[in-house]
């Protein structure tokens, strides 16, 4: 995204124009980010060749699903309904790998018949139930099991899941006893370690410490797995202060754990392929002034993106036209919706704001539309891929008699 002439552009399209034509709120993906990052990821971690599995939780657009695969990205996915969507973008069913903590009988028995690549199983309840389909259906399961590594991600505590307090994987106690339970199991074959720590990690060193917990189990184990997963998390910059996580770092340790335990590497990112390549753009409904503050009122809302709301997240916002005259008033940028956590920035400083202006809300590609609700019964946005000078509608906007 940049400004050409003071005109905010996505790719070679205008802001103002996709607002004119196809209305707000509109989510708009460009497609030369999309392709940068999956490069850039592929190009860092090249010199293991990992398996990367897009992390479909993050976003479930099928249009983009398919471009995805285009690269040659296979999907992580956690429900029923992710592994349909995965299926139905293409992606083939040898490269999707299967989390959560709480897959049902029907999502396991639905995850066998696709014949996917791997179930990571999180507990011991779990895998009997994958071994009793399995042997219902006479057939040799790949699982992997997730260990919780008691691994502080650093990141924020909601996004965190790699500690003991956490629901996620089983301890190291009870790794060790499952694989002594299940190596020679005949319906279950244990392919693969997993892990995942948390998401938007920015710094190498708790992936470091994990990579050091993985190690300390392979240490007492005899088991040798073929394959590692590491799992996503990879953390992107939200403003232009931040830095992202650095790959090169990141991959210096992976190297240095691959010269000791020969495994294949699983990744499955999610925010650092799809989560800059989003924006959010929205229209200035009202402006209020309220005491020593201005609301800018949008006409998107906590349902089109509830990361503020929920996480406290920032994500940054621009004008689609600079004006060049700065105002240093409280601005709070806020939606329609009837609760005091519809707001998605405050900020002291921002260029002169007239109602129905453009601003777009930026880096949303990831968990923005896939978290999107209902609430108020607000339809939801449209969502544009934008390639060059193409827009591609790659789904409609909800109409309210959708709903009604
Ligand atoms: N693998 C597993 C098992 C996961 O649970 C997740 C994310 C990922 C991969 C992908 O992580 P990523 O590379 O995208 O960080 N809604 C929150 C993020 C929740 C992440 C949940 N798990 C947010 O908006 O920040």
């Amino acid at each position: 995204m940049k400004y050409l002439k003071k005109k905010l552009t996505i790719e070679n399209v205008k802001v103002d124009y996709i607002a004119k034509k196809y209305g707000t709120p509109t989510y708009c993906y460009s497609y030369s980010e999309l392709k940068k990052n999956i490069n850039n990821f592929k190009n860092s971690f090249r010199s293991f060749s990992p398996l990367i599995c897009f992390a479909v939780k993050s976003n479930t657009n099928v249009n983009l699903i398919k471009e995805i695969k285009k690269f040659g990205l296979g999907a992580d996915v956690v429900s029923m309904g992710e592994l349909m969507m995965a299926i139905k973008a293409g992606i083939n069913p040898k490269k999707i790998v299967f989390s959560g903590v709480g897959k049902t009988f029907d999502e396991i028995k639905y995850a066998i018949n696709k014949n996917i690549f791997l179930i990571n199983a999180e507990s011991e309840s779990e895998i009997k139930q994958i071994e009793k389909i399995a042997k219902l259906k006479k057939k040799r399961i790949q699982i992997g099991i997730r260990l919780n590594p008691n691994t502080d991600a650093k990141t924020l505590s909601q996004i965190s899941t790699g500690k003991k307090e956490n629901k996620f994987g089983v301890d190291s106690k009870t790794f060790i006893k499952l694989i002594n339970n299940y190596k020679n199991s005949k319906n279950i074959e244990l392919k693969c370690l997993s892990v995942h720590i948390g998401s938007q990690i920015l710094d190498h060193k708790p992936y470091e410490k994990m990579l050091k917990s993985i190690a300390k189990i392979l240490e007492k184990i005899k088991y040798r797995f073929e394959f590692i997963d590491l799992g996503g998390g990879m953390g992107i910059s939200y403003d232009n202060k931040q830095k992202s996580l650095d790959y090169k770092k990141y991959q210096l340790v992976i190297k240095k754990f691959l010269n000791k335990y020969k495994s294949k590497i699983i990744f499955e990112p999610g925010r650092s392929i799809i989560g800059n390549t989003g924006t959010l753009i929205s229209k200035i409904i009202y402006i209020k002034k309220s005491g020593k503050k201005n609301f800018i009122i949008l006409d998107a809302a906590m349902n089109d993106l509830i990361r503020p709301a929920l996480y406290g997240a920032i994500h940054r916002i621009m004008p689609s036209l600079k004006n060049n005259k700065i105002s240093n008033e409280n601005h709070e940028f806020v939606g329609p919706i009837c609760e005091s956590t519809d707001s998605f920035l405050n900020l002291k400083k921002f260029q002169e704001l007239r109602e129905n202006e453009i601003v777009v809300v930026c880096d949303v590609g990831a968990y923005g539309m896939s978290l999107s609700s209902n609430y108020n019964l607000r339809p939801k946005p449209i969502e544009l891929l934008i390639k060059g000078s193409k827009i591609k509608v790659i789904k409609k906007r909800q109409r309210h008699k959708d709903f009604i």
